[in-house]
């Protein structure tokens, strides 16, 4: 009789985008005349930009001839791309991150759930809620979780995002290891001004705290006045990892390519109090169970910073916000008190009943596929989020279905 690993017993059902399409099949099997307008999983529909899809040529041609072929990479991914990410998304900015401390992988998410590894299993951690879940999913996989009571692990500390305080949790009084922070955030589209996330970071030097920061949706921030990244914060390279991402920034989510950014000051600890670089922890991680990113993709990533590039991926940008816009002005028409829509692709609103209800109802009543809020979390319940990476035509054409509901 082979055990299993029992953490994995406490998991909740089923991952969430599983669930739904699951939901979604099923219903289409039985009704395969209707036309389904999915607006869940915030995943892309727009083509990769032109000179993305040159430097991806290019690379596959590359890998073509013997002399220019690439076996093995960097373990941290190749020079080439860690220095133009440094120079765009940091130094171009006034912000102190170098190349080396840029880790190239296959994702955020991969990266959010792999990160808490390095940890001691009795650490605490405070995961807002409603939340990605796998940042919820990961600790419970590692032992951190105790048992699952009322929709809330027993050993996470959850800080609420609610109606109530405007979707921003409010800084713990006590003292956490770990603090996972996502802005701007999914699933509510919230942001938090420069004063706000200071005072993060702030709490994390008040206590000795790590925070995670999933900076997947920063392409979203429209308002130069909101950061984009935490390090914009002084202090924050003591203190923060950085995940960022190509997928919602540059439509990669089919080609996969993200960076974390583990600065060399944060330091971890030993039972014996000797400190630890978390970069070097995380670079043996990486050496040890990835062996990185293709190098077609990795140049493929490399064209997104480069001056044309950056302009083609605007054009794109503007194109899902301006979804979200008019999803946004749809759901406000009808009446739902909502979020987000404004710096993020997401648009997170009040349902008129419970959420796996509303999924239910609309797909069956207007073949609208969203996400149920509570799958994020216990204070989701009664929300719904729509994603704004559609085509254009079915945002329109869900809005004006979305419209006969109210
Ligand atoms: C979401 O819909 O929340 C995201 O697309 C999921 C992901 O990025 O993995």
């Amino acid at each position: 009789m082979v055990r299993v690993n029992e953490n994995y017993t406490l998991l909740q059902g089923s991952y969430l985008f599983s669930e739904v399409a699951k939901r979604v099949r099923m219903y289409q099997e039985k009704n395969p005349e209707k036309k389904i307008i999915r607006l869940g999983i915030g995943d892309v529909t727009q083509p990769l930009v032109p000179s993305v899809v040159k430097a991806f040529q290019e690379g596959v041609e590359e890998m073509s001839k013997k002399e220019s072929f690439h076996g093995y990479g960097p373990e941290q991914g190749y020079e080439f791309l860690r220095e133009a990410i440094a120079e765009v998304d940091f130094r171009k900015r006034g912000i102190d991150i170098s190349p080396d401390e840029i880790f190239i992988s296959t994702g955020a998410k991969e990266d959010t759930a792999n990160f808490q590894e390095l940890f001691d299993q009795k650490v605490s951690v405070a995961i807002p809620d409603p939340v990605y879940p796998v940042y919820v999913d990961s600790n419970v996989m590692a032992g951190r979780s105790g048992r699952l009571k009322n929709g809330r692990y027993e050993r996470f500390f959850y800080l609420d995002a609610t109606l109530e305080n405007n979707f921003k949790p409010e800084i713990p009084k006590k003292r956490f290891d770990l603090i996972y922070l996502c802005f701007p955030n999914n699933p509510t589209g919230q942001v938090l001004t420069r004063d706000e996330l200071k005072a993060w970071v702030e709490y994390a030097h008040k206590y000795g705290s790590i925070l995670f920061f999933d900076a997947a949706y920063e392409a979203f921030v429209s308002d130069p006045s909101l950061p984009k990244s935490i390090f914009e914060i002084e202090g924050a390279r003591e203190v923060a990892v950085e995940f960022r991402s190509l997928s919602k920034t540059a439509g990669f989510t089919g080609t996969r390519c993200a960076y974390t950014i583990v600065p060399r000051d944060v330091k971890v600890y030993t039972k014996k109090g000797h400190a630890v670089s978390l970069h070097a922890l995380w670079f043996r991680r990486q050496s040890t169970k990835f062996n990185g990113v293709s190098y077609p993709v990795q140049k493929a990533a490399a064209a997104v910073f480069t001056p044309e590039g950056q302009k083609e991926i605007q054009e794109v940008l503007a194109y899902y916000k301006e979804n979200a816009r008019i999803i946004l002005e749809a759901i406000r028409e009808i009446g739902f008190p909502c979020t987000g829509g404004t710096h993020s692709p997401y648009i997170w609103f009040k349902t008129p009943m419970d959420s796996w209800k509303f999924f239910d109802y609309l797909l069956e009543r207007v073949q609208i596929v969203g996400t149920p809020g509570i799958g994020f979390g216990k204070n989701g319940d009664g929300f719904f989020r729509l994603s704004a990476f559609g085509d254009r035509s079915n945002v329109k054409e869900a809005i004006e279905r979305l419209k006969t509901i109210s």
